[in-house]
């Protein structure tokens, strides 16, 4: 099955494993009636999710109700959710039809479930069991026909310990869980999306790029606010950046101070470092030569060796095996290399 991404209000950028893996559980859970719970950091497109499986469901026409349990104050929270009937409170002068009766037939986007006060709990989860509502201070039930989608940066297992959050709606509205990883942890999806919310922002003004070197500052740096950080941020550039192309001098301290000058693009640091070969290549070393310790250990020694062997064969090679000049690329004198080619058996091939 096929999911639709785009619509004339939103699109959703990705394609990353892990992004992926995402839209594959949407299409699956897309067409069945079962609860969704969408785990995520904040801005790393929960709601964005949850709309695209109303959208990809057999309740498409029908009504997308969004409510941020975490926004509304507590004791207004019930009559948003249930409605209410004229008279039941001082000030409920009219019938007030709640949000979930207004997602009959549709879905109901329970945002940060995790902050719903206990009361509620146990009231969502009789709308759960029973199919019905009862509006404050009504007399009768009100069948109801809804998907819930949830979400929630908070982990609930922990409130469920706390005693804050039910464990018993938990496992209602958990049926599926859906994790959106964050963006650091799809950096593939960052210049797809930087690209993205770039031409959106360039409907407005002159068009603007962004160079290869400020994107790698981009794809490396960590993003806290995920893709809500990124689309900001995107405009921000468009509308601060002198140039028509956004180079690394254009992205604030906050960002270049996370991204070492190692991880720009080879492109940026041969231009920095133009005229000064030994610098280059110290700089380049430093790039590729990362050695990971694994949880069995190294052989120390023997990992220097290797390591070594390596930049001088590279050094040789450079200079056409002509040792003065390999020396002087290491910096060290002829016949400390000498002695070094010796002990590491290292020969012309030639
Ligand atoms: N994959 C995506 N492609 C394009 N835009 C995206 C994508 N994911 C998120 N966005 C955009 O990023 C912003 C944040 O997304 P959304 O509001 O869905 O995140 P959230 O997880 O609900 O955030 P919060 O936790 O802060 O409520 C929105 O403007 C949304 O349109
Ligand atoms: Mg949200």
């Amino acid at each position: 099955m096929k999911i639709k991404l785009d619509t004339d209000s939103f699109s959703i950028i990705g394609d990353s494993p892990q992004i992926r893996e995402v839209f594959d559980i949407v299409s699956r859970a897309a067409g069945s009636q079962s609860t969704v719970m969408i785990y995520g950091e904040s801005g790393t497109g929960k709601e964005l999710i949850a709309r695209a499986l109303h959208l990809n469901s057999p309740r498409s026409s029908k009504p997308f109700i969004a409510v941020n349990c975490a926004a509304i104050p507590h004791d207004l929270l019930e009559s948003e959710l249930f409605g209410y009937e004229k008279g039941s409170f001082t000030g409920a002068v009219n019938n007030r039809i709640g949000r979930i009766e207004l997602a009959n037939q549709g879905t109901i986007f329970l945002d940060e479930i995790g902050d719903m006060p206990p009361v509620l709990q146990v009231k969502l989860l009789r709308v759960l069991a029973e199919r019905e509502i009862d509006r404050i201070g009504g007399t009768k039930s009100i069948p109801i026909d809804i998907r819930v989608i949830t979400a929630t940066h908070r982990n609930l297992e922990v409130a469920i310990e706390k005693g804050q959050f039910r464990e018993d709606l938990f496992y209602r509205l958990n049926i599926i869980p859906l994790n959106i990883p964050p963006l650091r942890e799809r950096k593939t999806d960052i210049p797809l999306l930087a690209n993205h919310f770039l031409k959106q922002c360039n409907g407005s003004s002159t068009p603007k790029t962004i160079s290869d070197e400020a994107m790698s500052v981009l794809v490396n740096y960590s993003w806290p606010g995920n893709i809500r950080e990124l689309a900001n941020f995107v405009e921000r550039m468009v509308v601060l950046s002198i140039g028509s192309n956004i180079t690394p001098r254009d992205l604030p301290d906050k960002v270049l101070g996370e991204v070492p000058k190692e991880k720009w693009t080879p492109l940026e640091k041969e231009l920095e470092l133009e005229g000064n070969p030994a610098q280059m290549l110290q700089q380049s070393l430093k790039q590729s030569f990362h050695v990971g310790i694994p949880d069995e250990g190294i052989n120390l020694k023997k990992t220097v060796e290797d390591f070594e062997k390596e930049l001088l064969i590279e050094a040789l090679e450079k200079t056409g095996w002509v040792k003065n000049k390999a020396a002087t690329l290491l910096n060290l004198n002829r016949t400390t290399l000498v002695e070094k080619l010796k002990k590491l058996k290292i020969t012309n091939p030639a």
